[in-house]
């Protein structure tokens, strides 16, 4: 290139440090953002491996309390092996910590060396009932005080029949098992329906951003959006209400993290979703949904 100086050292330089001193400084700071924004849409700058998420989650400015899952994991050196991902103790803690204490009752589906089984004892503490489910017989071991084992496949809907009548009360489940698409889908459709209310599902390892589960989890979204307007029965001014649909009644949130799902059960039915008008003051103009009864979004009324 033309800009090349005569000095054979220089000329090996890479090319952006001999032109660089010619571009207008706007325009270098430009370039620079672009090739911020490029790595980050190539993925170039993103977290590759468990060890890349050291550190992150749970802030160290707000450090967990004794006997956080967190700690229990980090002091887990030895006896029997937990395996998670180091971005889910954040989550864990946001979803899980009502139930401290509340002596609740927890399946994990995926035992492998049973550690997270004590994992979850220790953190709800006494009262608290374990289920663990594997396909593996030789799980069985980690039965023990307020822990029973199932072997079954949790790509089986038979199975979780089964499941169901022995196990009538269920807060929380996680699904750590065989991770394939179609058992954490079964897995889902099977166990949140059974949960009570209050209770939040936790579906970890869906892994790779065309999996099916992850799309599927993504489309159950929309169903928090469905909406039947009609007006507050307060009269005009007093605002919207939409009645819930049963999957509105039920799911309180769905979450996505890194690699895991969560949906929250509500602790009681909700019948309706309610947008009140507060104020005495309005703008002349309209702002009821269009055509209340089938609408879908909130606009100025036409005409
Ligand atoms: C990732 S490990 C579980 C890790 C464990 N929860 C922990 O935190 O250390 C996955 C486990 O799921 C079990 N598994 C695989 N396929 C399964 C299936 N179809 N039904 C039930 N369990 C399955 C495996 O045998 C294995 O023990």
């Amino acid at each position: 290139m033309e800009l090349a100086t005569t000095s054979p050292s220089q000329t090996k330089m890479p090319e952006r440090f001999t032109i660089r001193r010619f571009i207008p400084r706007q325009v270098r700071r430009w370039g620079r953002g672009w090739l911020m924004a490029r790595d980050l849409a190539d993925g170039l700058t993103w977290p590759r491996s468990p060890r890349d998420y050291m550190g992150q989650g749970t802030s160290p400015t707000d450090p967990e309390p004794p006997g956080g899952l967190e700690r229990y994991y980090d002091a887990n050196m030895e006896g029997p092996g937990i395996w998670k991902w180091r971005q889910y103790f954040e989550l864990y803690r946001r979803h899980l910590e009502k139930f401290v204490g509340r002596s609740p009752h927890l399946l994990e589906v995926g035992i492998y060396s049973g550690g997270s089984l004590g994992m979850w004892r220790d953190y709800f503490g006494p009262g608290s009932q374990i289920y663990g489910l594997d396909i593996e017989p030789s799980t069985r071991c980690y039965e023990g005080p307020d822990t029973r084992i199932f072997i079954g496949d949790q790509g089986d809907r038979g199975f979780w029949e089964r499941f169901r009548r022995e196990v009538p009360t269920l807060d929380i489940a996680i699904d750590d098992g065989g991770h394939a698409p179609h058992q954490q889908r079964i897995t889902l459709e099977e166990i949140l329906p059974h949960l009570r209310p209050g209770g939040v599902f936790i579906c970890e390892d869906i892994h790779g951003d065309t999996n099916q589960f992850g799309a599927y989890a993504a489309g159950l979204v929309q169903n928090l959006n469905a909406m039947a307007a009609r007006t507050h029965p307060d009269g005009v001014q007093a605002g919207v209400v939409s009645d819930a649909t049963p999957f509105q009644e039920a799911i309180h949130s769905i979450h996505f993290y890194p690699f895991a799902l969560v949906i929250e059960k509500n602790a009681s039915p909700v019948k309706s979703l309610v947008a009140a008008k507060h104020g005495t003051s309005w703008q002349p103009f309209g702002m009821e949904p269009k055509g209340v009864g089938t609408a879908t979004s909130l606009r100025p009324t036409e005409g």
